[in-house]
C-alpha cells in the first residue's frame, strides 16, 4: 500500500494517514459570520470520509478589513467562536484533526460588512475580475494602502484569532499567505510598491508575514500548530512570479524556521510545476524540502492517478486534495478499498459556491454521502 497511509506526525499529533482536505472558501455562514449546521454537516462528512486532517476555508480575522465574501465565516466574537466549537466537536468524534485557515482580504474584497474600504501593503486593485463564484460583485473597490493603525489592527486580528481557535477547540490554525490575500500581498512586488521597511528587496517584503508568524506562535500553547500557506500565484494572477525567483522561496523559508512555524503548505496549481522565475528545477514544496526540516503539506492537482508518487517523493509531507476532496468527500477510503473515484462536476459550485447549491445538485443527482 502507499505511503500516503503511513503514520505521521506533526508537532506531537499522531496522524492515521497523510490526508488532508485542503482549504475550500465556500461562502455559506450567516451574515454575521457565524457557522451554519450545513457547515457542520459538511466538515464532518470528510471527516468520516477518512481524511487525517482538514484545512477550513479562509475565515476572516478581524471586525475592520479582513472579511472578503459575503456569507464567509468569521473568527472575531463569541458567537462566531462558540458555533465553531460545535463543528470542531463534530469532526474531532471521527478522529480527524482540524485546522482553522485564518485570512485577511487584503485587496481582494468583495464583500465586506464591517467597512467598503480594502486595505493592502499599496494603493494596488487585483489583476481580472473578482470571482463570482463567491457572489455577485461591481468589480474591485478602491484600495486604502495600509497606515500605523491599520498595521495594528491586523497583527491584533491574526492575535485574536488564534487565540479564540484555540478556545473553539482547533488542532492549529494556517496563515493563508498564498493566492493574493493580504500576507500573499506583502510578498508580491505587484501589490507591495511601499518604500518603507515593508517593501522593496524581497528580505523586506517577508517582514510583516514573518512578523504575524511569531506573534501567532507566541500567542499560542505549545502544542498549538501553527501553519502558514505559501504559494506565488493568485486568484486572479495564475502567472505572477517574484522577482527573485527561488531565491525568495529560499529567504521566505528560512524566516520562516526561525520564526517557529510548524509547517508549510505550499499552494501551486499543479505539486510538480516549477514556477520559479529563471528556470529553477525546483517546486515550491523541493524548496522547503532542501532548505530546511520543516515538516510539508503539499498541494495542486494531487488525485487518485499521482498520489502515490506525490507521497513517496515528499516523504515530510501530508498531502492537500481540494477538487478532488469536493467530488469524493470519502476519497481516503475510496482509495484504499478501491471503489470508484468521482470527476468533480463543476455544476456542483454554480451558480456560486454555496453548500445550498451542493446541497441542490447533490439532491438532483442522488448523491447524498453521508446518507448512504
Ligand atoms: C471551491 C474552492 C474554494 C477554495 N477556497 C480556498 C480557500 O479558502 N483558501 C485557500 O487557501 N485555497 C482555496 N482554494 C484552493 C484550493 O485549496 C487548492 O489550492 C486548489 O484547488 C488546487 O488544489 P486541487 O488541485 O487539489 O483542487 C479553493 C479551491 C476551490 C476549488
Amino acid at each position: 500500500m502507499s505511503s500516503a497511509f503511513d503514520d505521521f506526525e506533526l508537532k506531537g499529533h499522531k496522524f492515521d494517514n497523510r490526508f488532508v482536505v485542503a482549504p475550500m472558501t465556500r461562502t455559506s455562514a450567516d451574515k454575521k459570520g457565524k457557522p451554519t449546521e450545513l457547515m457542520g454537516e459538511y466538515y464532518e462528512r470528510f471527516a468520516k470520509g477518512g481524511w487525517s486532517m482538514i484545512i477550513s476555508e479562509g475565515v476572516y480575522t478581524d471586525r475592520q478589513a479582513s472579511q472578503g465574501y459575503i456569507n464567509q465565516p468569521g473568527i472575531t466574537d463569541a458567537p462566531q467562536t462558540d458555533a465553531w466549537k460545535e463543528i470542531v466537536e463534530r469532526v474531532h468524534e471521527h478522529g480527524c484533526k482540524f485546522i482553522l485557515q485564518l485570512m485577511h482580504a487584503g485587496a481582494q474584497f468583495q464583500h465586506n460588512e464591517y467597512t467598503d474600504t480594502p486595505i493592502a501593503p499599496s494603493a494596488v486593485q487585483p489583476k481580472g475580475e473578482p470571482l463570482s463564484l463567491y457572489g455577485e460583485t461591481d468589480g474591485w473597490s478602491e484600495v486604502k494602502a495600509m497606515d500605523e493603525s491599520d498595521f495594528d489592527a491586523v497583527m491584533q486580528g491574526f492575535v485574536g484569532a488564534v487565540k479564540r481557535a484555540e478556545e473553539a477547540g482547533f488542532d492549529g490554525i494556517e496563515l493563508h499567505a498564498a493566492n493574493g490575500y493580504l500576507l500573499n500581498e506583502f510578498l508580491s512586488d505587484y501589490f507591495n510598491q511601499r518604500e518603507d521597511q515593508w517593501g522593496g528587496n524581497i528580505g523586506k517584503r517577508i517582514k510583516f508575514v514573518e512578523m504575524v508568524a511569531k506573534a501567532a506562535k507566541a500567542a499560542a500553547k505549545d502544542d498549538f500548530i501553527i501553519g502558514i500557506r505559501l504559494g506565488q500565484i493568485t486568484v486572479t494572477d495564475p502567472d505572477y512570479h517574484w522577482p527573485e525567483g527561488e531565491d525568495a522561496m529560499i529567504k521566505l523559508v528560512k524566516a520562516l524556521k526561525e520564526a517557529g512555524i510548524d509547517y508549510i503548505h505550499t499552494a501551486d496549481t499543479d505539486v510538480n510545476r516549477k514556477p520559479f522565475k529563471g528556470g529553477s528545477a525546483k517546486t515550491l514544496a523541493e524548496i522547503v524540502q532542501e532548505f530546511s526540516d520543516i515538516p510539508l503539506i503539499v498541494n495542486g492537482g494531487i488525485d487518485q492517478s499521482n498520489y502515490e508518487h506525490v507521497a513517496a517523493h515528499y516523504p515530510n509531507a501530508m498531502l492537500a486534495v481540494a477538487k478532488a476532496a469536493l467530488a469524493n468527500p470519502d476519497l481516503p477510503k475510496r482509495l484504499k478499498s478501491g471503489d470508484k473515484i468521482e470527476d468533480l462536476d463543476f455544476a456542483m459550485l454554480q451558480p456560486t459556491a454555496t453548500l445550498e447549491n451542493e446541497w441542490k445538485w447533490r439532491t438532483e443527482h442522488d448523491k447524498h454521502i453521508n446518507d448512504k
